[in-house]
């Protein structure tokens, strides 16, 4: 069959996903991880997503070797696969069944400020009991996913986050379409989370809560059927609080064509592409040129070389005799271009944890001694010499100007720098070595995290086109949580 006719129906086929209705005036979804990975929630636009945060139990150690007790959204982890088209509306209705107050946050999605989802910033967490309606539009097509944002450290941890798909109004030729989190978790022998390291502060001070276990979608193997011939689109995202990840696939023919949802020119994965920072996306089109009964496998290779995910070909049939052509260029997102003339200048200096030298920082408006910090806000990080959120934002931008921000990291360990709102292109890139500065090759691709290696200086620029609060803040949970957060502001 020429590729082109594959219909979205084809990929969906067989997942068993249903959406049943009950008493509430919303559609309830019955979703949740599903075994390959995958996925439809159809949120036409008028129907809302019922998202309910709750408990739950889910064997995430594999078939039969017991549960684990786990927050998430619909009591599943990951929650629901949501799909919207590019430019629809997205609503949903979050309930929150928690003891403790959250919110949703969508990650990567430029979205009006008032449906961020930061708590203490753009709204107030919402109370245990209580619900919140999130409705946006979706400018950009791309993979992009959400999580709360209140006790991040603690909630995503626990399972709180899934995956949010919005499809491009041009539908994508490929036989496969998976979206993949990635994550990983910290368990006690007895199969439950280790609650004790939560908030502890070893793990914020050093490179974050990283767990011992991973899992993609929920699952410890995951495993998709395939044939040979076959294309495949697919969407990682680190879930992960901390672990930066680092892929390896092998087995078939592979391209990279997006990043944190935003299109770039097909190419063979660089070094640095398959090295996935906490909350960044990458899309990959895999390409599956082995022989009937052959495999492929993406392992994450940043402890031990741990296979993840398995393709297995089919024994005997091939879908097309030749390869599919070369996968063209997505189409690009609307977003403006930098204006580099007269950008708007900011620094970010960044401070803290161990090993970094910090003796003091202001915290809360008031100077506090590192062991003060510690002792009275669990803080260790500062940017610019704060440490958590300023009452002040760090900066005000002009609607439509461009802004470009040096970020310096001054810490011994490497840092995943998130922007709301907005995407921003790397500018230029320095390491301090021992033999002096090195400039290091850029990447000017738009991306909404930006991975800042210990002893590099970083610049970024964007297009501060997006009125509201916005954070900026590490996506290594416990740094986030640690202090490495601020917010700026669009007029
Ligand atoms: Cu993925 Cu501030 O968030
Ligand atoms: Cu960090």
């Amino acid at each position: 069959m020429p590729s082109k006719t594959i219909s979205r129906r084809k990929f969906i086929h067989g997942l068993g996903l249903g959406v049943s209705a009950c008493a509430l005036p919303l559609p309830v979804l019955a979703g949740g991880p599903l075994p390959h990975g995958a996925m439809l929630l159809g949120a036409r636009p008028q129907d809302a997503v019922l998202m309910d945060a709750k408990k739950g139990q889910v064997e995430l150690r594999g078939k039969g070797l017991g549960k684990t007790d786990i927050w998430g959204y619909g009591g599943k982890v990951p929650g629901p696969i949501l799909r919207v088209k590019q430019g629809e509306e997205l609503k949903v209705r979050f309930n929150n069944s928690l003891d403790q107050g959250s919110t949703i946050h969508w990650h990567g999605i430029r979205i009006d400020n008032k449906m961020d989802g930061v708590a203490g910033l753009t709204q107030e967490a919402v109370s245990p009991g209580e619900s919140f309606d999130y409705h946006f539009t979706v400018p950009d097509a791309g993979t992009y996913w959400y999580h709360p944002h209140n006790r991040t450290w603690e909630q995503m941890a626990r399972g709180l986050y899934g995956l949010l798909i919005v499809e491009e109004s041009e539908p994508i030729a490929v036989d496969h379409d998976l979206a993949l989190a990635f994550d990983d978790w910290q368990m006690k022998p007895d199969g439950q989370l280790e609650e004790e390291s939560f908030g502890r502060i070893g793990e914020r001070a050093h490179g974050g809560r990283i767990g011992n276990m991973m899992t993609v979608n929920g699952n410890s193997d995951m495993q998709v059927d395939v044939k040979s011939g076959d294309r495949a689109r697919v969407r990682i995202c680190n879930t992960a609080n901390a672990r930066i990840l680092e892929l390896r696939v092998e087995g078939c023919a592979v391209h990279v064509v997006a990043l944190d949802g935003q299109p770039v020119e097909p190419r063979e994965p660089e070094a640095l592409d398959l090295i996935i920072s906490p909350s960044q996306r990458v899309d990959l089109i895999l390409d599956m040129d082995g022989a009937p009964g052959g495999k492929a496998v993406i392992s994450e290779v940043s402890d031990m070389r741990l296979p993840l995910v398995r393709f297995d070909l089919h024994p005997t049939e091939k879908s097309r005799s030749k390869l599919l052509p070369p996968f063209a260029k997505l189409a690009d997102n609307p977003l403006l271009a930098l204006d580099r003339v007269k950008p708007l200048e900011v620094k970010l200096d960044m401070t803290g944890g161990a090993m970094g030298g910090m003796s003091s920082a202001i915290y809360k408006g008031k100077e506090l001694s590192v062991r003060e910090l510690v002792r009275e806000a669990g803080m260790i990080w500062a940017f610019n010499g704060v440490a958590g959120m300023p009452e002040k934002p760090w900066f005000s931008a002009k609607k439509g100007q461009t802004v470009e921000i040096e970020m310096i990291n001054n810490t011994s360990f490497s840092h995943a720098m998130h922007m709301h709102g907005h995407h921003m292109s790397e500018v230029s890139r320095v390491r301090q070595t021992r033999a002096g500065l090195k400039t290091i090759n850029t990447r000017p691709d738009w991306r909404d995290t930006v991975l800042v290696n210990r002893g590099e200086a970083v610049k970024v620029a964007f297009v501060a086109d997006n009125p509201g609060k916005w954070m900026f803040h590490c996506h290594m949970l416990e740094h986030q949580a640690g202090g490495m957060s601020t917010w700026f502001e669009v007029a």
